[in-house]
This record gives C-alpha cells, sequence and structure tokens, in this order.
C-alpha cells in the first residue's frame, strides 16, 4: 500500500475519503473522535500545498437528502479544528455545481463535499459515479478505515482510477491489527463480548486459532456456557448457535486456544435501573433470573490472567454495561487493561463503539496501545476478511475491470 509519507503534493487537488460518519444531535456534532483522528492527514496535506477536498458518508440516507444526515455542521467542525481559514462546504459531491466551487480553493484550502450516500452509486459502488468523483481531484487518499468493509464507490471503485494512497490514520488501524493479529508479541489475549454470538460467531471462529486466550463476555458468553451444559435460566442466548459453538470450542481446542469463560455471575430478573440483584455460581443460575454481568471472582480470575499477557485485543462489554450496576465488570476490565498499559507492560488494542466508551467511562482511552476507530470494519479485521477498500488500495493500479468499461 503506498502512503503519503513521501508523496509530493504541491498545488494537487488531493480528493481525502474520510470517515466523518460522526453522531449529529440537534444539528451539532455529538462527538468529534472521527473528526480529530484524521486530522494528521488534512494537516499533512495542507503543509505539503494541497487543496483538500474531503468526501464522507454520514448514516444511512439510503439516497434521501436531509438536515440530520447533512455533512454541514462536520464542516463546521472541521473549520473549527483546524483553527485557521475558513472550510468551503458544498452542498452535493458531484456535479458542475461542484466542481465551480472546487475552482475557488487555493493551495492549502479545504473543502467538505456532502455526503456521498446521497448518491445511489455510492453504495452500488458504481463505476460512473465514481468517475464523477475522480474527476475532482488529481490524487486520491483513503483514509477510512472504519468504512473499508463495504464496496462502495468513494473506497473501492475510485481507487482504481486515480493515483490511491493510504492517509496517516488508515495505516495505523492497519498496522495496529497486525500488531494485534498477524505478529503479535505472545502471549496474545482477546476478549470479545457483547449480547449475541450470532454477529460475531466469524470473529470466534477466527481468534479461536490465533490468540492463545480468548475470553468470552456479554450474552454470548451464555450460548457457549450452554454448550458446556451450562443452565442459563432466563438469560439471552441463542440455542441455534449452540452447536456452531461446539465447533469453536473444539477448534480452540485443537489449536492450543485457552477458552476462558464467567465462574460466577450477577444475575438478576430484569435489565433495569435500580433493580435488585444478586451473585450467583455459573452452575447455579436461577430459572427466572437473567445473567447481566460477570461476578466478582470472574473479574479478579480474567485479571490475573490478563496480567500474564503481552498483547490485548479487545472487542465488545462483558455485561449490561450502560445500566448500573452491570457494568462493573466491564469498567474494572478497562481500568485493569489501561493500568497494565500505561506501565508498558501490556500492548492493547480496542475496538467497537461499546468499547470505546466504557474506556471512555474510566479515562482509559489515553492509556490504550491503540484504540480503533472503527466497528464494523474492525470485526470483518478480526474474523479474518478481507477488506474491499484495502484490497483496492493494495491493488495500486488501475484495474483491468474498469479500464475496459
Ligand atoms: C461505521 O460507523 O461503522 C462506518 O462509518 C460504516 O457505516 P455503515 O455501517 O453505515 O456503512
Amino acid at each position: 500500500i503506498k502512503t503519503i509519507d513521501d508523496l509530493d503534493v504541491n498545488g494537487k487537488r488531493v480528493l481525502v475519503r474520510a470517515d466523518l460518519n460522526v453522531p449529529i444531535e440537534d444539528g451539532e456534532v455529538a462527538d468529534d473522535t472521527r473528526i480529530k483522528r484524521v486530522l494528521p492527514t488534512i494537516s499533512k496535506l495542507k503543509q505539503g500545498g494541497a487543496k483538500v477536498i474531503l468526501m464522507s458518508h454520514l448514516g444511512r440516507p439510503k439516497g434521501e437528502r436531509s438536515p440530520e444526515t447533512s455533512l454541514r455542521p462536520v464542516a463546521e467542525r472541521v473549520e473549527k479544528l483546524l483553527n485557521g481559514g475558513p472550510v468551503l462546504f458544498l452542498d452535493d459531491c458531484v456535479g458542475p455545481d461542484v466542481e465551480k466551487g472546487l475552482e475557488t480553493l487555493a493551495t492549502g484550502d479545504v473543502a467538505v463535499l456532502e455526503n456521498l450516500r446521497y448518491h445511489k452509486g455510492e453504495e452500488s459502488n458504481d463505476l460512473g459515479f465514481a468517475r464523477q468523483l475522480a474527476a475532482l481531484g488529481d490524487i486520491y487518499v483513503d483514509d477510512a478505515f472504519s468504512s473499508a468493509h463495504r464496496a462502495h464507490a468513494s473506497v473501492e471503485a475510485i481507487a482504481h482510477l486515480m493515483p490511491a494512497y493510504a492517509g496517516k490514520l488508515m495505516m495505523a488501524e492497519i498496522s495496529a491489527l497486525r500488531t494485534a493479529l498477524a505478529d503479535p508479541e505472545r502471549p496474545v489475549m482477546a476478549i470479545v463480548g457483547g449480547a449475541k454470538v450470532s454477529t460475531k460467531i466469524d470473529v470466534l471462529k477466527n481468534l479461536a486459532t490465533r490468540v492463545d486466550v480468548l475470553v468470552v463476555g456479554g450474552g454470548m458468553a451464555n450460548t457457549l456456557l450452554n454448550a458446556q451444559g451450562v443452565n442459563v435460566g432466563n438469560s439471552l442466548y441463542e440455542p441455534d448457535f449452540v452447536e456452531t459453538v461446539k465447533d469453536v470450542l473444539a477448534s480452540a481446542k485443537r489449536a492450543g486456544c485457552e477458552i476462558f469463560l464467567p465462574v460466577d455471575e450477577v444475575v438478576a430478573k430484569e435489565l433495569a435501573p435500580g433493580t435488585e440483584w444478586a451473585v450467583c455460581d455459573v452452575n447455579a443460575i436461577p430459572s427466572d433470573m437473567m445473567v447481566l454481568d460477570q461476578g466478582p471472582k470472574s473479574i479478579e480470575r480474567l485479571k490475573a490472567r490478563l496480567g500474564e499477557m503481552r498483547t490485548l485485543l479487545w472487542n465488545g462489554p462483558l455485561g449490561a454495561f450502560e445500566v448500573a450496576p452491570f457494568g462493573k465488570g466491564t469498567l474494572a476490565l478497562a481500568e485493569e487493561s489501561g493500568r497494565l498499559s500505561k506501565e508498558g507492560k501490556l500492548i492493547s488494542i480496542a475496538g467497537g463503539g461499546d468499547t470505546v466508551r466504557a474506556l471512555n467511562m474510566v479515562g482509559a482511552t489515553p492509556d490504550f496501545t491503540y484504540v480503533s476507530t472503527a466497528g464494523g470494519a474492525f470485526l470483518e479485521w478480526l474474523a479474518g476478511r478481507q477488506l474491499p477498500a484495502v484490497i483496492a488500495l493494495a491493488s495500486g493500479q488501475v484495474n483491468a475491470k474498469h479500464e475496459a468499461v
């Protein structure tokens, strides 16, 4: 993959695909983490004398314009964060008006185009739409790792149409995931949590053959426990996946991967704040109760095992962490992994919205070695799948398929 490190961009129009898909509340950006993470690329291009054109999707508008999915507030935030010179917002992403607007850009200027998904050609990876986008710039830079699992025009087709480079965030994300999975310092532990096994079954399958310890948490753990004969009471679990999970357990065994499950649980009759709760042994879950967090013994055991690890890869909470007091396990784990990382004992890589929220809740984010901006793309990578946008960038040249059209 070619990077922007040694790229001469002086006077060039650089079309940057960023992932500016951020939460908008009351017409304002509610969390600008993703915008901040793309700033190093923007600044480098500006300093190099480029005219920077940012493009992104926001939400899932399915071709329909609406104020809730407009990138206008994002452009305003970009301007604020860049702290120098106005940022030009154009209310479309292709067409003559956009082309005219971009003619006003001077060296070092920045423009933000309107939501790519207002055009159906974006999601259908339409070549004609990609050509219209490509016509706006001289060089293409992809800095949207978190959209790399989508074979969409602005990340896939376009990369075959013009000189294509990876931005700084894209490279940082790829290199962090390689550190954790392709060539990790061992022993390596992966923690996979969340509500449903069905959404992460391929992640479990892949990790079970690659890491030394695989910790399964959240509702997912219930299905694994059930596969081992544990009665999980009234808990969320997926009977249809019990057989698949048994295969995962068997392949982990063959690969010498230890599957780490809770030994005690926090249970309650319902998931509600202030509800009555209790701690019980994993083999004594009452039939009318549901598991909502891992118990204190499980957490201590997990912390001790984590202390023996060199690398941690984490995606998904251990319990219903957004409802107190069921976040104790997840938050204790966030604190402990942050502490070990800060002391230089652990290489820690985390990704996914819930996990990042948990890290933020205890202030552990800065201590982590790497926190990914990606959700779906992070999971696809953990599942061992190749990401279409990364393949397109790596192919590095105009694809015959596209040339022929
Ligand atoms: C994300 O938030 O994971 C990315 O921006 C991709 O968004 P999407 O799931 O709507 O494609």
